[in-house]
């Protein structure tokens, strides 16, 4: 559906020009048929909670290019996808030049259509070998991960020179050895939790070095995950404490490493020498969804005296098959685009978005962030671009395909594709690089007041 073009006298949203408006997707969720890494393994393990298998996943091993036409069709100019390390290396040091040939046609495609590519090396998944040996633990994991960066880098550096490292080091390493719901299922591994992630971090560094030897001019980052954590009670002394230390252990540890080359007391107990983490990104990615509300609490002793609450009337989306999600949180891109300023870099948002299979909440979600990324640029923060995650329904990870977060609605049976009313109203953003009141009229009239109040026929915000 078009939109009405803005009048004249009308308040409307612009963006810089060149600014990036793209879609995140990762290999394991988007390519199907990866059978050679520790998340395919957990699957045939039973442990995804819906029960589903990721199959044929959206099929981008035989056919992203139908959805590269979409996202092109959408007038975007920027698509950040992962490429699969079990594929590229099957097995230690043997390299398959037909994936790398297969990644490469990607690339290409992309480019054709005019949009950047954002290549991610590492996104959850590694090749069962490297699991088997320990993944991160193991003591030539840094070598191993440098060695697949260097191939990846010489095979396709001519088709793209943005790059990110490694996605969400905390929430790998804190779901995996401390929560259990991913791979390898530890429960309260503390001391590995931190292991690892300083493991990363050095993995992280190393391919930073790695890349620049082979491509000067290309620029390196990570994806941070950020979550919001405020206390429940702002005269709460504790839950501001709390709220502090949680804040701290879940969202600080990489970034810091990186701005300092240390870690902080007492995670440097086990984290080891960071030195060469200093100073390694061009860039920084920032992955954000939810806020929580942190109550002190005796009884939450394994969640370090925090119980978690989302504010009554707070948007929430769809919720996974165990747990809880947090408060949709789109706002939050103002404040942590601010938190991450120090690193002096600049920065785009790698990922954001919600699970939402009726796209009830979409469009306000999508309005928020963009009117929070105007915001950040506002305020002089360095912001580039903005990666909703994600363009269609994918494999969501220990929750299979119980939570929709696409773009593009997607049967994986039929592999039949429905674009949601969010997908023209991104895109309508995305074409005129703004955000107009008449876009907010057709496509998320609850948002309108907020973002343009003078604007005739703004409506009161619904509470979600
Ligand atoms: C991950 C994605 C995931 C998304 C939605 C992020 O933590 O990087 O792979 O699908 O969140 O839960």
């Amino acid at each position: 559906m078009a939109t009405e073009p803005a009048t004249r006298d009308e308040q409307i949203l612009t963006f810089p020009p060149g600014f990036l408006w793209g879609v995140a997707t990762s290999s394991h969720q988007y390519e199907g048929g990866n059978t050679n890494n520790q998340w395919y393994a957990w699957e045939q393990a039973g442990h995804i909670k819906s029960g589903d298998t990721c199959g044929l996943a959206c099929d981008w091993w035989n056919a992203a290019e139908r959805d590269f036409d979409a996202a092109q069709r959408m007038g975007l100019n920027a698509l950040r996808l992962s490429l699969e390390w079990s594929r590229i290396e099957p097995r230690p040091g043997e390299w398959d030049a037909r994936a790398l040939e297969r990644y490469r046609a990607m690339l290409r495609a992309l480019r054709d259509r005019n949009i950047a590519p954002m290549v991610t090396l590492h996104h959850f998944t590694n090749p069962l070998w490297f699991e088997e040996r320990g993944a991160f633990l193991a003591s030539d994991a840094i070598e191993r991960f440098e060695r697949y960066t260097a191939h990846a880098v010489e095979a396709l550096g001519d088709l793209c020179d943005f790059w990110c490292t490694i996605n969400e080091p905390n929430i790998y390493s804190i779901v995996g050895y401390q929560i259990g719901d991913f791979p390898p299922g530890r429960k309260g591994a503390v001391a590995a939790t931190v292991r690892v992630q300083a493991a990363m971090a050095r993995a992280h560094a190393a391919a930073y070095t790695a890349i620049h030897r082979l491509q000067p001019a290309a620029r390196v980052g990570w994806a941070q995950n950020i979550n919001t954590f405020d206390p429940a009670r702002p005269n709460s002394r504790l839950d501001w404490r709390i709220a502090t230390l949680i804040d701290s252990a879940f969202n600080d540890f990489f970034p810091r490493a990186v701005r300092t080359g240390s870690a902080r007391f007492p995670f440097s107990l086990a984290a080891g020498d960071l030195r060469a983490v200093k100073d390694t990104c061009d860039f920084v990615g920032i992955n954000l969804y939810y806020r929580d509300l942190i109550h002190f609490d005796l009884r939450s002793a394994t969640q370090l005296f925090g119980r978690r609450e989302v504010a009554p009337g707070a948007p929430r989306s769809d919720q996974p098959v165990t747990g809880t999600w947090g408060e949709v949180y789109p706002a939050g891109i103002v404040r942590v685009a601010e938190r991450v300023a120090p690193l002096g870099k600049p920065i785009y948002v790698t990922e954001n978005g919600v699970a939402d299979a009726t796209d009830r909440l979409r469009p306000w979600q999508i309005a928020q962030a963009v009117k929070a990324l105007h915001a950040a640029l506002a305020r002089g923060l360095d912001v580039r671009g903005y990666y909703h995650w994600s363009l269609v329904d994918n494999f969501e990870w220990a929750e299979g395909w119980a939570t929709r977060f696409g773009l593009i609605a997607l049967d994986p049976a039929t592999q039949e594709r429905t674009p949601r009313r969010s997908a023209e109203f991104y895109s309508a953003i995305a074409h005129a690089n703004a955000l107009t009141p008449a876009m907010l009229r057709a496509y998320a009239p609850t948002a309108l007041a907020e973002i343009f109040p003078d604007s005739p026929a703004a409506v009161a915000p619904e509470t979600h």
